[in-house]
């Protein structure tokens, strides 16, 4: 059995200062113990966040890192900074990313090896634009990022990562896929894990749903048989994302 992870990502929002005080305002509010929940924070908010969630059932992620050790490479941050700060989680290749700063599934295939030999747990996006869906090249294209950025990772290591399937018309937008748009394609990617891998790999890594996720969509999506949580945006910024965490209440 897949347990859900539902995790929020902050985006470019929250001060440190008000980062602290939306950790204290959610406290009681995402109190589930049947599913993992992460808050993918501003680097800046990580130690603050760290120290705010010290004992609660929270864990902190990041949203990027840089897929070198160490060095000259002014502006960016590595594994070994995010793990020695307590961090968990970390998000690779978000849409945004890719679209405003030209991340490429190489990319993100070099952060998630380096996020892998830190023990840190890759969240791995992947996602489709509204004209891809027109045109049907939703599935080849979705198969294409899964490629390149599991190559060269073991079976043993994929099951570490984290798959969050998030179509760009549905992010920010209020535009939900439906249900059964969520799960084809969730089910096609275990469908192609399986092939890249075995069967036992693909049934074992979770898959999240992102886009427009909130508390009033949350129940319907995350029945669906390969939807193993949420990637939330704009809902984690407020006491809806509690609502999502009990989902199942
Ligand atoms: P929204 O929930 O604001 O649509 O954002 C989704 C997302 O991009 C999460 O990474």
């Amino acid at each position: 059995m897949r347990k859900k992870l539902i995790a929020g990502n902050w985006k470019m929002n929250m001060t440190p200062s008000e980062g602290i005080a939306l950790i204290g305002t959610l406290k009681d509010l995402v109190k589930n113990d049947e599913v993992d929940v992460c808050y993918c924070v501003p680097a800046i908010d990580i130690v603050p966040a760290v120290e705010a969630t010290k004992g609660t059932n929270v864990a902190i992620g990041a949203q990027n890192l840089y897929f070198e050790e160490k060095g000259a490479y002014t502006g960016e941050i590595s594994a070994s900074m995010l793990v020695d700060a307590g961090v968990k989680y970390v998000i690779m290749g978000h849409s945004e990313r890719r679209g405003y700063f030209f991340e490429t599934n190489e990319d993100i295939n070099k952060k998630a090896k380096k996020a892998l030999e830190h023990g840190l747990t890759p969240i791995m996006c992947c996602g489709e634009s509204l004209e891809q869906r027109q045109q049907g090249l939703t599935i080849s294209w979705i198969r294409e990022q899964i490629k390149v950025g599991f190559e060269g990772i073991s079976a043993e290591d994929a099951v570490k990562i984290v798959i969050a399937y998030e179509p760009i018309w549905a992010i920010g937008t209020g535009v939900t896929a439906t249900s059964e748009q969520a799960e084809e394609v969730c089910a096609d990617i275990r469908k192609y894990l399986a092939e890249l891998y075995d069967a036992k790999t693909a049934d074992t890594i979770r898959i999240l749903y992102g886009g427009s996720m909130n508390a009033a969509n949350a129940a319907e999506l995350l029945a669906m048989a390969d939807i193993d949580g949420g990637l939330i945006g704009g809902a984690s910024l407020k006491t809806d994302f509690g609502k999502i965490v009990n989902y199942n209440k």
